[in-house]
C-alpha cells in the first residue's frame, strides 16, 4: 500500500493511464472502459458531453468535499448545482476585464524575480525556475486576492547541486510550516486521495495529512479576513463606501458575506485555482523555449517589436503579438496545466462517439476520468508531428481551419459552464513576466545535471514512445502539471 501510495505520489500514474490508452488499446475509440462504472477516455467528444452538453448531468459529488474539504469548504472546487453557481458568481465579478488588464500588481513581483535572476546570471549558477515562478505567481495571485502577500521571494531558495527532491520540485532548507510549503503538500495530499479514491482512509489512518498544513494557511489567511471584516463594519458605520476596481478580491466577498469561512474558503479556491497552474505553464515555456532556442529568439523579435527594449506590456499589446500567444498556446497543448479531471454521473448518459459509432452507454453513479493531456497529443487531431512543440501550428491557416471546425480538441481551460474563468487573467501574467524575462535575458539554458537525483527523466526514456525520447525533465502532475525536482537552468545573458 506504502509503495503504491509513493508511485502516485510522484506521479507515475500519468504515465500509467497513458499508457492503459496506448499500450492495451482502447475500447471504444478514445476510451478504455475501466470497469462499467469507470472509464478512462481522451475523447474530445466524451469530454464535450461531460463538460457542456450534457453539464447537468455530471457532478463532481460528495467525494469532492470528503476529499478537498479541510482545505477548501464548500468552495467553487468542491460545490454542485446551486451552491456552485453561487460560488461561481461571486467569484465572477472580480475577474472582469477592468481588473484583469491591470498590470500594476504583477509589476512588483516581477521586479523582484528579475532583480533574483539577474543575481543568479552574473555567477552563471544555475536556478529553479519552477520554484522562482512559484514564489511570483504566490506573490501577484495573493497581492490581487488579498491586497498582501507572504514574503516568498524573499526567503531561502533551493540551493544548486545540493538541492533534495521536494514532495513536488526541489527542497529548501527550513521549509517547514511556510506558507508556500504547506500549501504545496495539500495538494499532494488531495491529489493523492483522488487517485488512491475510497482506499484514502487506509493511507491516512493516522489522522488527516492535511490538517496541519491547512492550520499554517489558516493562520495566514483568518486574520487577514477578519480585518477585512471588521474594517468593512466601520467603514458601513460611517457611510464609507469604496470604489469597485480599488477593491481587492477579499474587500468584494466582504462586501457580500459577512461569513469569515465563506470568504476565506473562496479566497484560498482561487488561489488554488490560479496559482499553481500559472507557475506551471510559465516553467514549461522557458523549459520549452530553452530547448528550442530558435524560437527563443522570434519571440524576443516580437517583444522587442511591439513593447521595445524596456517598455511595460499592457493588457493592449500582449493582444498584438500572435506569437507570444502562439509559444504560450503551444506550450498548454504540450503540457496543460491540469492534464487531468474527474466528474461522475449522476444518472444515465449516452456519450457520443466519433464517425457514427453507436454512442457508450454510462450508468448513474459512473466516473469519468478525462485525459486532457493525452487529447492535446492525439496524432488524428493534430498530426504526426503532435509531439512536437512548434508554435508555427498557430500561426497556419490551414490548421487554425481545423481547431475552428473541431474547437474540443483544444481545451487546457475546459469548455462549458465550469471552464476556467482565470483563463485571460493567467495568460496576461505569463505574458508579462515573459516579456520581462525576455527584454532582460536572451534566452535560457538547461542545466540537467542540477536536477536532484530521482528526478531526472530514467535513462529508458530515450527508448520510450513520442516526447518522452527528448524530454530533459520528468513532467508529473499531482493536481497540476510540474517538474518533479524543479526546472533547473540558466538565464542568457
Ligand atoms: C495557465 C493557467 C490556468 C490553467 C491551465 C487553468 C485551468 C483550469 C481548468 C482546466 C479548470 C477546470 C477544472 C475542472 O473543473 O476540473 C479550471 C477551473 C478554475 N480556474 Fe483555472 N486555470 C488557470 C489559471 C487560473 C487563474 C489565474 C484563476 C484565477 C485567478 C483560475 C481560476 C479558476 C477557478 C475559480 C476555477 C473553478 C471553476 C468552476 O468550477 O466553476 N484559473 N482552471
Amino acid at each position: 500500500m506504502m509503495r503504491f501510495a509513493k508511485d502516485l505520489r510522484e506521479g507515475y500514474i500519468l504515465q500509467a493511464m497513458g499508457e492503459v490508452l496506448d499500450e492495451y488499446g482502447v475500447d471504444t475509440l478514445n476510451t478504455r472502459i475501466l470497469w462499467k462504472d469507470n472509464i478512462i477516455t481522451r475523447d474530445d467528444l466524451h469530454m464535450r458531453t461531460v463538460h457542456q452538453t450534457q453539464f447537468e448531468s455530471f457532478e463532481r459529488g460528495a467525494e469532492a468535499a470528503e476529499k478537498m474539504g479541510t482545505f477548501l469548504g464548500r468552495g467553487i472546487f468542491v460545490a454542485d448545482r446551486t451552491e456552485w453557481k453561487r460560488e461561481r458568481a461571486l467569484i465572477r465579478p472580480f475577474l472582469n476585464k477592468e481588473r484583469i488588464s491591470d498590470f500594476d500588481i504583477f509589476q512588483e513581483h516581477a521586479d523582484r524575480t528579475l532583480s533574483i535572476l539577474s543575481a543568479t546570471a552574473s555567477t552563471h549558477e544555475p536556478i529553479d525556475f519552477q520554484d522562482l515562478f512559484a514564489r511570483f505567481t504566490l506573490g501577484a495571485a495573493s497581492s490581487f486576492l488579498l491586497g498582501t502577500s507572504p514574503d516568498a521571494l524573499g526567503a531561502p531558495r533551493p540551493v544548486p547541486y545540493k538541492a533534495k527532491m521536494g514532495s513536488k520540485g526541489a527542497a529548501t532548507e527550513g521549509q517547514l510550516g511556510t506558507f508556500l510549503y504547506s500549501f504545496e503538500e495539500i495538494q499532494v495530499t488531495i491529489s493523492l486521495r483522488w487517485r488512491l479514491n475510497t482506499f484514502f482512509p487506509l493511507y491516512e489512518f493516522k489522522g488527516d495529512h492535511t490538517l496541519p498544513h491547512v492550520d499554517v494557511i489558516t493562520k495566514f489567511v483568518k486574520p487577514t479576513v477578519e480585518e477585512a471584516l471588521e474594517r468593512k463594519k466601520q467603514e458601513r458605520e460611517q457611510g464609507v463606501e469604496r470604489h469597485r476596481a480599488e477593491r481587492t478580491m477579499l474587500e468584494n466577498l466582504v462586501e457580500i458575506t459577512q461569513d469569515e469561512e465563506r470568504v476565506r474558503f473562496g479566497l484560498l479556491n482561487v488561489l488554488m485555482a490560479g496559482r499553481d497552474t500559472t507557475a506551471g505553464l510559465l516553467t514549461f515555456v522557458v523549459y520549452l523555449l530553452a530547448m528550442y532556442p530558435a524560437v527563443a529568439k522570434r519571440l524576443r523579435e516580437e517583444i522587442f517589436d511591439i513593447c521595445g527594449a524596456n517598455g511595460h506590456p499592457t493588457h493592449d499589446l500582449i493582444r498584438k503579438m500572435p506569437y507570444m500567444n502562439a509559444a504560450l498556446n503551444e506550450t498548454l497543448r504540450l503540457f496543460p496545466g491540469a492534464p487531468m479531471g474527474i466528474r461522475n454521473s449522476i444518472h444515465e448518459v449516452l456519450l457520443p462517439t466519433a464517425d457514427g459509432t453507436p454512442p457508450l452507454y454510462l450508468p448513474g453513479k459512473a466516473r469519468v476520468t478525462w485525459l486532457t493531456l493525452h487529447l492535446h497529443r492525439r496524432k488524428d487531431l493534430w498530426g504526426e508531428d503532435a509531439d512536437e512543440f512548434d508554435p508555427e501550428r498557430w500561426m497556419d491557416p490551414a490548421r487554425l481551419a481545423r481547431m475552428d471546425e473541431r474547437p474540443s480538441m483544444f481545451v487546457p481551460f475546459l469548455s462549458g459552464p465550469r471552464a476556467c474563468p482565470g483563463q485571460v487573467f493567467a495568460l496576461n501574467e505569463a505574458s508579462f513576466m515573459l516579456v520581462r524575462l525576455l527584454q532582460r535575458f536572451s534566452g535560457f539554458e538547461l542545466v540537467p545535471e542540477a536536477i536532484p537525483e530521482g528526478a531526472r527523466p530514467p535513462p529508458q526514456w530515450k527508448e520510450g514512445k513520442g516526447r518522452q525520447r527528448i524530454e530533459q525533465v520528468w513532467p508529473s502532475t499531482a493536481f497540476t502539471a510540474f517538474v518533479k525536482g524543479g526546472m533547473w537552468a540558466r538565464p542568457l545573458p
